[in-house]
């Protein structure tokens, strides 16, 4: 079946990876791809940096690649992400033989609640000197993020630590890992928890000990950047946004404007993205043959200069169709 990719290239490098991905996907499925715009190209054109007809798209196509945008970032990719429903983040962050990290053993995936905690947007001025921001936190989307962290552990073979900071926030972390707790009794799974920030010091010097890693919304955007340091680099992150019928896969990276243009940007992560996107489209043996043809490219080279290599992106691509 012939699967609609809504594919958003956005920003900065964003323009340079997310062809990549595409070509890989033409090589390996049957996609049929239209390009939307959304960034901060678009904002100065038209002053909205999200137009109506790539959300729309967003909600409709079956899957929607997206690359990165710059400053209008979070006027993009969080309405984005509401668009296809996305309630959960799936950021894998796995150290590959051939590449130069600082744990090779680490094979992490952080599964972050992406609707509330304190990205939910209410923020306020009090007075010209105080701000405030309201943290929520619902029984609701901490259980689905529960269940799908403990469903994807189980399929995957990962253990499940929970993280949290109920000792402070005992409110509304509290009834984060009360309801992670129910979900792991109902489901009669064995499980950690963690206090996040402990949990930081521990995935520095043990990540080998850890797997799944199931976080609110802002520890597993800080958390897993932390795990991109130990596996070299944010250049080989990929992510999953999934909603109840459709998905956004997007690099965690962002524009990275200090490389943009150069052609060098590393297309690994973006490339790791498509091979998501297959597997939520159903179509595994697509993205075992994109993941084994990226783990040959990062053993043997070439590699992109944030790898240390002196790779351009093009011949990065001309390595993994070659591959494929
Ligand atoms: P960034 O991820 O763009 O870059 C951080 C560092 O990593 C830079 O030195 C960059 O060169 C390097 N890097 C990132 N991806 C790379 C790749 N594929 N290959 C080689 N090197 C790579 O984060 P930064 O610098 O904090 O933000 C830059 C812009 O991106 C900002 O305007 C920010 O708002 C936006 N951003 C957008 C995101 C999104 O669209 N989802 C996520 C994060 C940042
Ligand atoms: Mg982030």
């Amino acid at each position: 079946m012939t699967e609609e990719i809504a594919v958003i290239p956005g920003d900065g490098i964003g323009m340079e990876v997310v062809p990549v991905a595409v070509s890989v996907l033409d090589a390996v499925g049957e996609f049929e791809f239209t390009e939307y715009d959304a960034g901060d190209s678009v904002e100065a054109e038209t002053g909205e940096p999200l137009p109506a007809e790539t959300k729309q798209a967003a909600a409709t196509s079956d899957a929607t690649l997206f690359g990165a945008a710059g400053e209008s970032a979070a006027d993009v990719i969080l309405p984005l992400r509401s668009a296809v429903g996305s309630f959960a983040n799936i950021r894998p962050a796995r150290a590959y033989p051939g590449v130069d990290a600082l744990h090779p053993d680490a094979d992490l995936v952080f599964v972050r609640e992406n609707t509330e905690g304190v990205y939910a947007g209410i923020e306020s001025d009090l007075t010209e000197e105080v701000r405030t921001l309201t943290r929520v936190i619902t029984e609701p989307a901490s259980r689905a993020i529960a269940e799908f962290g403990f469903e994807y552990a189980a399929e995957h073979d990962y253990d499940v630590t929970v993280a949290h900071k109920a000792n402070v926030m005992a409110r509304t972390d509290g009834l984060f890992v009360d309801t992670a707790a129910r979900v792991a009794d109902e489901r009669g799974t064995d499980y950690e928890t963690h206090l996040m920030d402990a949990l930081a010091t521990e995935l520095v010097m043990n990540p080998a000990d850890y797997g799944v890693v199931v976080c609110p919304n802002l520890a597993g955007d800080v958390l897993s950047d932390l795990a991109a340091g130990l596996v070299g680099g944010l250049g080989l992150l990929p992510s999953a946004n999934i909603g109840p019928e459709r998905a956004l896969f997007e690099p965690v990276h962002g524009s990275a404007p200090d490389i943009a243009g150069e052609g060098v940007a590393n297309p690994v992560a973006t490339v790791l993205s498509a091979a998501m996107c297959c597997e939520f489209l159903d179509k595994s043996e697509s993205a075992e043959r994109i993941r084994t043809a990226v783990m040959e490219v990062l053993a043997d080279g070439p590699h992109t200069p944030d790898l240390g290599g002196t790779a351009t992106t093009e011949e990065m691509e001309r390595a993994l169709l070659d591959r494929l």
